[in-house]
């Protein structure tokens, strides 16, 4: 924290099928965050899992060709494993006879990695160990958020709204006996229905089937993406609804947007390529078409805004997300379908409508992850016995646990 600046280091990149998604999302938080108050260090994670850092990933330029790391100015680099550091290491530079290790000291991790191994609980793992503040939400909320199947046991639990589904893994699925149980309990349950893959975003793997035919088919297909595939009921005639949450304990809501879609659902190419030919031009839900405020009644608005703070603390959900439901504004049904706990660009977008600038959610971000961090060393994790002495006493033997 020199010159009483916070350095902040952003993660992103990472081994994920949203690896593109992120690198955006990534240089949109980077440009967002106050200079005057942060130091930022880029940390890209290659799509085979090496960590890089240098000023040329401040560019969204430095992504176009095949290999980042030959760009000059970036260098490969690992987060130290020991409490001890709390930041980077990097190769020594060698300069004539001189070798400098190089040592870069993080305050904060900002992570803008989407889906696995990055808002999934992985990298939260991880900066738990090392003992860095990170944003955003922590290894629990991530892991539940980050499957579909978990996500609904944990709020039917908690008494919130969700769709009824059919639940199996892979494995039961190539066992023909099993796949015959799992497509009578579906047709039981009634088509049309979405099948999805329990642990991906970005639409990959989701499909609306209206048949057996199409469910086995697809269902084949989701099973490709994840180790536990669900089938939903369709909502059908259903609107989409998002609300966006802020906070450790209390938890704000964001004013509510009904995401538009000429099709039954947004696919990958709709959601982050409309408006530029082949190039990611808009990031995250940008270039769709969306309404703002949710053109719903104040009453309802209210319930989802309640519901999703709600669902949050079911979770256990601390720093941010987007959460998002489907809606059947006529009959008063709302479902909460998921959350999102890095959404791309972090729904800057809904937080700017609810009066609320991009620079101060990065701060409030911030200063939440310093809050749950401050918080967590008020746990004890140590706990001082006579257990060492006694058996160095006595000797191994003869030790009960
Ligand atoms: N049960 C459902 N009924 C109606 N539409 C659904 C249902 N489940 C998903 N959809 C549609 O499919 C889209 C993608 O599903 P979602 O669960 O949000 O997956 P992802 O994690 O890929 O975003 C949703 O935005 C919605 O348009
Ligand atoms: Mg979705």
């Amino acid at each position: 924290m020199m010159n009483g600046k916070t350095t902040v280091g952003v993660i992103f990149g990472s081994r994920s099928v949203e690896h593109d998604v992120s690198i955006v999302t990534a240089q949109q938080v980077m440009r967002t965050l106050n200079p005057s108050r942060y130091d930022i260090v880029p940390i890209y994670i290659t799509r085979d899992g090496r960590w890089l850092t240098g000023e040329p990933l401040h560019d969204i330029k430095t992504f176009q060709g095949e290999d980042v790391l030959t760009v000059k100015g970036v260098q490969e680099t690992h987060l130290s494993s020991s409490t001890g550091h709390k930041g980077l290491m990097s190769p020594p530079l060698v300069r004539g006879f001189f070798k400098r290790q190089q040592f870069q000291k993080i305050d904060v991790i900002f992570p803008t990695v989407h889906g696995s191994h990055g808002e999934d609980g992985t990298l939260q793992g991880l900066l738990e160990m090392v003992d860095l503040p990170y944003v955003g939400t922590g290894v629990m909320a991530s892991a539940i958020a980050n499957n579909k199947v978990l996500t609904k046991a944990v709020l039917r639990d908690a008494g919130i709204p969700v769709v009824e589904a059919v639940a199996f893994t892979r494995h039961e699925w190539l066992q023909d006996e099993h796949r015959e149980r799992i497509l009578n309990e579906i047709e039981a349950m009634g088509y049309p229905a979405f099948v999805k893959p329990s642990d991906l975003g970005s639409s990959i793997g989701i499909a609306r089937v209206d048949d057996r035919e199409r469910a086995l088919l697809h269902i084949d297909i989701a099973a490709n993406f994840s180790r536990q595939v669900l089938v939903e009921k369709a909502v059908v005639g259903c609107i989409e609804i998002n609300c966006a949450v802020m906070g450790n304990h209390e938890i704000q809501t964001s004013v509510l947007e009904q995401p538009l879609s000429a099709e039954a659902f947004l696919s990958y190419e709709e959601k982050y390529m409309r408006g530029g030919e082949g190039g990611v031009k808009q990031a995250g839900m940008k270039g769709a078409d969306r309404i703002i405020p949710a053109p719903i009644s104040e009453e309802l608005t209210a319930t989802i805004q309640d519901i999703a703070r709600r669902g949050f603390m079911a979770i256990g959900g601390q720093g941010t997300a987007r959460i998002d439901f489907l809606v059947k504004p006529d009959e008063n049904e709302v479902y909460l379908n998921e959350f999102n706990t890095m959404p791309g660009s972090l729904a800057f977008y809904l937080w700017e409508a609810t009066g609320m600038n991009g620079a101060a959610v990065c701060d409030e971000l911030v200063r939440l992850a310093k809050e749950r961090y401050e918080e967590k060393r008020r746990t004890t994790f140590d706990f001082k016995n006579p257990l060492i002495e006694h058996v160095a006493r006595r000797g191994l033997s003869g030790i009960k646990k």
